[in-house]
């Protein structure tokens, strides 16, 4: 029988205990991500998600969940803000993306980890620009902050296979 090689994925990322350990712009996003969130319309989950996009050219565009009775129709506060961005600067690669979540107007301690539907557009801007973006997860307690989204999601479907 053949020997199997056996592979792993593995990507850095950083941690942070306080925002202002992190770059200015970053501290930036992550405010206008927390002050976004207040912004949601979540009256189901009650979990307030914000999220701030920062552009290539220096625009920022800010975005919350909104939430639908039928539920599958909602859409994440990454998705809000991205597409939000893309629709007015559409030929513009995105620079880095802070994501911080509120409940009971409280910053949750934890950060907020994109879902995997995000993290799936995420590619796709990385592929349609060929410029990777970072990905900032915010909570009040930890901060954690990747370089390129596309490790966030390994053997992601890309359009290469289509
Ligand atoms: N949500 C986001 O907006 N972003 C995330 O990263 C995780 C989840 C939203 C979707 C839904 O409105 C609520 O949070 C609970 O899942």
């Amino acid at each position: 029988m053949t020997k199997q090689e056996e592979k792993s994925f593995n990507f850095p990322y950083k941690e942070y205990r306080s925002v202002n350990e992190l770059e200015k712009d970053e501290q930036e996003l992550v405010r206008l991500a927390g002050e976004a969130s207040a912004n949601a319309y979540s009256p189901y989950s009650k979990f307030n998600v914000g999220a701030a996009v920062l552009l290539e050219n220096g625009e920022i565009f800010t975005g919350n969940n909104q939430e639908n009775a039928a539920y599958p129709s909602g859409l994440c506060a990454e998705r809000v803000a991205l597409f939000y961005a893309s629709s007015q600067f559409p030929g513009v690669p995105v620079k880095k993306l802070a994501v911080a979540a509120s409940k009971n107007k409280r910053m949750i301690e934890a950060p907020v980890p994109p879902c995997g539907s995000c993290r799936q557009v995420f590619i796709e801007w990385e592929k349609r620009f060929n410029k990777p973006f970072s990905v900032i997860m915010a909570g009040s307690k930890k901060i954690i902050k990747v370089e390129k989204a596309m490790w966030l999601l390994p053997f992601n479907f890309q359009s290469d296979y289509l």
